[in-house]
Formats: C-alpha cells, sequence, structure tokens
C-alpha cells in the first residue's frame, strides 16, 4: 500500500530545497518495485521515477508500473514516465495516470533504442520539435491535480544545432521540471557528458532542471552541481552499481565522509537483488540467473578485474555458479568505491 499522503505537495517541497533533489533515473526492467524496495533499504534516492508506459491508441498503463504506483514502499514521491507521440492517446494516458498517487506524470524525449525512435517516439521525437511542442500543449493541459515533468537528450544527433531550438519550444510550456541528459540519442551511453549544455538549460528554462548522466560517486555528484548549477540529481546505472550512492551523495554534501561498502555487503546486497526480483507468478532458476546478469553488467564495471569477473558471470547458467564467481571477487572486507574500472 503506497504509504505517502501527499506526493505533490512533498514533491514540491522536496524540489523548493534546501538540498540537491536525488532522483531514481527511469530504467526499463529495472526501476520496478522490487528494486524500488531493495533501493530504499540503502537509503534511496528522494523521489522514484517508474520505467517508461507505452502509450498507443489502445494502450494501457503497463502493469509493473502500476504495481510500483500503487504499492510504493519507499514513502518517497513516484514519477510516472509515459513514452508515446500520438497526442489523442497521450492525454488519455495522462489523464488516468493525474488520478493515481504519483507526484507527476514525465514525458520521455530520450529513448535511443532504434525500435522506439524509428516510430518517432523517444528519442525520434527530437528530430521534430513541431511535433513536441504539440504534444507538450496537449499533456500540460490534461495533467492537472499532479506536476508534469520532461526527461530528455540533447539533441537526436548534433547538440550544437539541435539544443537551443530545443529549449525554445520547452519554454513554450509552464513545465514543472526538465531532467537533461547530456547527450544526444545518436551518442547512446559511452560518450563524454555535455555538462555545459545541462548549465544551459538551467540558465534558460524557467523551471528547475535535473542533471543526468554518467554520476558515479559523492565527488562526481558535487563537481556536476558546481558545473551545472542545476537543482539536482538523476541518477541511472550508478545506482545499479552502488545502492549506497544516494547516502554518500547526501553524506558529501553535509561535509561527512560518505561511508564505501565492503565487499561482503557488496556481495549481500547482490543476493538480495536476486532474492528481491525473484517473479512472484513464476520462479525459474534459469530465467532468474539470466536476469541477475543483466544487473551484473553494471555491478561487474565496479568489482576488480572487472573483463575477468564479468567473462565468468557470463557463462554460468545456474544460482551455484552464479554466487561462486560472485564469491570469489567479492567476498572480502577491503572498501569499495564501485565506479567503473574499464
Ligand atoms: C537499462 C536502462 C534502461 C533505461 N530505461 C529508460 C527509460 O525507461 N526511460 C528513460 O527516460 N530513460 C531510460 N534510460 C536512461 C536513463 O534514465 C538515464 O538517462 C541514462 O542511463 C543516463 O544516466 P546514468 O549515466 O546515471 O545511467 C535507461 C537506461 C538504462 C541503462
Amino acid at each position: 500500500m503506497n504509504c505517502l499522503s501527499d506526493p505533490v505537495a512533498t514533491f514540491d517541497s522536496l524540489l523548493a530545497g534546501p538540498s540537491p533533489l536525488l532522483a531514481l533515473a527511469p530504467m526499463q526492467d529495472v526501476t520496478d518495485l522490487p528494486f524500488w524496495r531493495l533501493l530504499a533499504r540503502y537509503g534511496g534516492p528522494d523521489v522514484y521515477w517508474t520505467e517508461y508506459s507505452r502509450v498507443h491508441g489502445t494502450s494501457s498503463i503497463e502493469r509493473s508500473v502500476l504495481e510500483a504506483i500503487e504499492k510504493n514502499p519507499t514513502g518517497r514521491p513516484a514519477i510516472a514516465q509515459l513514452i508515446g507521440n500520438d497526442p489523442v492517446a497521450m492525454a488519455r494516458a495522462a489523464r488516468e495516470l493525474d488520478r493515481m498517487p504519483i507526484a507527476a506524470v514525465d514525458l520521455n524525449l530520450g529513448c535511443p533504442a532504434p525500435v522506439v525512435y524509428r516510430k518517432c517516439a523517444g528519442g525520434g521525437l527530437l528530430r521534430e520539435p513541431r511535433r513536441i511542442d504539440v504534444l507538450l500543449g496537449t499533456l500540460r493541459e490534461a495533467v492537472t491535480r499532479v506536476r508534469f515533468t520532461v526527461k530528455t537528450r540533447l539533441g537526436f544527433g548534433d547538440a550544437a544545432a539541435e539544443w537551443e531550438p530545443l529549449l525554445e519550444v520547452f519554454r513554450r510550456h509552464p513545465i514543472d521540471l526538465l531532467t537533461v541528459h547530456g547527450r544526444t540519442v545518436v551518442d547512446m551511453y559511452r560518450t563524454e557528458v555535455r555538462y555545459d549544455l545541462i548549465a544551459r538549460a538551467v540558465e534558460a528554462m524557467p523551471c528547475p532542471v535535473i542533471a543526468n548522466g554518467n554520476i558515479w560517486s559523492p565527488e562526481r555528484a558535487s563537481e556536476v552541481m558546481g558545473r551545472t548549477g542545476a537543482r539536482g540529481l538523476m541518477i541511472g546505472r550508478g545506482c545499479i552499481r552502488n545502492p549506497w550512492l544516494f547516502e554518500q551523495i547526501r553524506a558529501h554534501q553535509a561535509g561527512r565522509m560518505p561511508v564505501h561498502p565492503s565487499g561482503r555487503e557488496v556481495l549481500a546486497y547482490v543476493q538480495a537483488l536476486y532474492e528481491e526480483t525473484i517473479p512472484v507468478a513464476e520462479f525459474r532458476e534459469r530465467l532468474q540467473v539470466e536476469k541477475m546478469k543483466k544487473y551484473m553488467n553494471f555491478i561487474g564495471e565496479g568489482v576488480g578485474r572487472p573483463a575477468e569477473f564479468l567473462h565468468a558471470i557470463r557463462r554460468v547458467e545456474d544460482r551455484a555458479s552464479f554466487f561462486a564467481v560472485c564469491r570469489e571477487h567479492l567476498d572480502h572486507g577491503d572498501p569499495m568505491p564501485l565506479v567503473p574500472r574499464g
């Protein structure tokens, strides 16, 4: 049962400060109810984004998203993300969400998956600012009770040419918050993040802006806050690897030493992730091990000898051998920085 009585008011007061707003990034097949629950045990973010819910003519809000919203056990506000391009269907989905116990409806303008962008949704819309303009107008009108937010990349392929015109479009609509992942769609996930262009959004937008991209450590978090002047930070892959990250950032910002978990504590996190994310309906060990491999792609980057660790993890087929590899690399008492080691 969702235990937060007024998510909108809570979100508003978090946005008003004084601390930087720390948000969990929406991540497909990751940021569901079990992951929220687990993250909350480590302190967790201030705000939890859902995975995106696809919207088309006959769609309804996806079941895993509804479950996360209705049962939100974190005590913190949730924001539900939509992806699509049909203004009528998007308005219908937004009105449905507007009645639910969430803080905001968020529009996805960044998904770089070809199956999505080729249909001119997510990041694909960034090639068509006029369609974004219509969609923002429609959604702004549909969302009346909760806040309306947008999460975007810097453009489709050429930030230098596209970012200013996009900001112009965003400025035309009274959106309540803009999250900027400082890359284009073509950049995918690996290039440098353009924090300077996030700073430009902070300067240009009348609403608060949240910075997103490659925030792995409390030190990087402070650096990004300084370089962008953003109202807060959104973190994705960094908190799959390091669920302590939000608390570490809070400690660092308050001038305290962040606690770095030991290998054994990371091992306990991996065990908890395995147990928490077992599907209620049907448990099959082989499938659960495959699911764990997806999380391990991120967690493994922060482990000593990451290439060797990931090579071994990709070859396991059952629970026992999965945890044998994890123990070999993590069953120690040394503190782990949990940042990508390349
Ligand atoms: C596995 C995965 C799934 C993602 N799914 C979504 C999504 O549903 N909606 C969205 O707006 N962004 C999605 N993203 C992008 C993240 O929200 C975020 O913008 C990106 O990972 C950069 O932040 P990070 O460097 O902190 O990971 C996804 C990213 C990953 C790695």
